[in-house]
């Protein structure tokens, strides 16, 4: 028998029902939606077959398995998922079944066995396909799982972040829209041209912009103009030297007193939210700028914290270097497709 002549039509499934039982043939009756089918479904399938002398599946229609399953599912549509079980020798017989509850198939069908997988019982079953079975007098039997085996497993197996995201990142680079935030790079040397007054308002206006936890907003400013100033600071960063050239720089500081129930960690992610804030704004401006480390180093944390007589509560976070730059880096993305984990680790 091919495999598309065991597909019946719901109007047929009576007169299907009266030659099995002219021919005296136990009907096995199970439904369910097989989506990508797997090695789970064609056990519990042999299995359900090996119950009586011809199984029928009935299959889910693509409206009850996106009610269902959520709105990515179906994968495959009805006529598909219904070819495929029609297509496995211990498959009898196959219908689509319209509506939520296959209690109108069950009634035409009229079972002697009646199988489900194992995440039911015979408690858990639907009501109203429940009381068709109870009127044909069919039995109800529950099979095991196949352990591991699921649609759901195989669908996330697929979906990973490398198959969903991309592998390079490249397409997001080329985005317009995108361009400053890969077109931010570090910059250390700078022009010979001072950054005006409303740029450096501007900067500060974007960092303050950023989010700050409970807004608490505990990051303050230490905007350097004065060469000496510029001079001072970049001896005590050894690897920000280069800010003794720049013609702008700040010290981004944050009051613990204010910070998110006290803690130095919501401060530094504050700060931190607020450079990356200015850094961006500075390569919107045209401006360069490089992001110089001060805190955790307790050398440069002291030194500043002497330097600029800060209160107790106010700690240098970061120094930035700023100016007209001399040298643009190009821009880049470093995407990593293996440092993406997607629903789990
Ligand atoms: C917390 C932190 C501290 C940094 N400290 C320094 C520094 O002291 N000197 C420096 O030249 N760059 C410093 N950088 C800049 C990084 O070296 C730079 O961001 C990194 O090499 C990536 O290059 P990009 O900014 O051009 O993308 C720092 C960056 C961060 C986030």
């Amino acid at each position: 028998m091919s495999s598309q002549a065991k597909i019946i039509a719901a109007a047929d499934l009576p007169a299907w029902r009266n030659r099995m039982r002219t021919e005296n043939r136990r009907v096995v009756v199970t439904n369910g939606v097989f989506d990508l089918m797997h090695r789970g479904h064609a056990t519990y399938l042999e299995q359900a077959a090996d119950l009586g002398d011809c199984l029928l599946v009935l299959v889910n229609d693509d409206a009850s398995v996106t009610a269902l399953k959520g709105p990515s599912r179906p994968i495959v549509s009805e006529q598909d998922r219904a070819a495929m079980v029609a297509a496995l020798e211990c498959v009898g017989a196959v219908s689509v079944f319209h509506g939520p509850v296959a209690a109108d198939a069950l009634r035409a069908a009229a079972p002697d066995v009646y199988v489900k997988g194992g995440d039911y019982t015979v408690d858990s079953l639907n009501r109203d396909e429940f009381a068709a079975l109870q009127a044909c007098g069919s039995a109800i039997k529950i099979l095991p799982l196949v352990p591991g085996c699921s649609t759901t497993t195989i669908i996330n197996r697929i979906m990973t972040p490398q198959t969903l995201f991309g592998t390079t990142g490249k397409a997001a680079t080329l985005d317009e829209r995108l361009a400053p935030i890969f077109g931010r790079r570090s910059v250390r040397e700078f022009l010979p041209r001072a950054v005006e007054q409303r740029e450096i308002a501007a900067l500060l206006e974007a960092a303050m912009a950023a989010p700050s936890a409970r807004a608490t907003y505990p990051a303050e400013f230490i905007v350097l103009n004065d060469p000496g100033r510029l001079n001072a600071v970049a001896e005590f960063l050894p690897n920000g030297r280069f800010l003794a050239k720049a013609p702008l720089g700040l010290v981004v500081c944050g009051d613990l007193s204010r910070a998110c129930h006290g803690e130095l960690s919501y401060l530094i992610q504050d700060c931190s939210a607020c450079i990356e804030n200015l850094l961006v704004a500075a390569h919107l401006l045209g401006l360069g700028a490089c992001w110089l480390g001060v805190h955790p180093n307790a050398d440069r944390v002291a030194h500043l914290k002497e330097y600029f007589q800060l209160p107790e509560s106010i700690i240098p976070i970061s120094a930035i270097a700023l100016g007209w730059p001399a040298k643009t880096p190009p821009p880049r993305t470093n995407y990593d497709a293996s440092q993406v984990h997607l629903n789990d680790w």
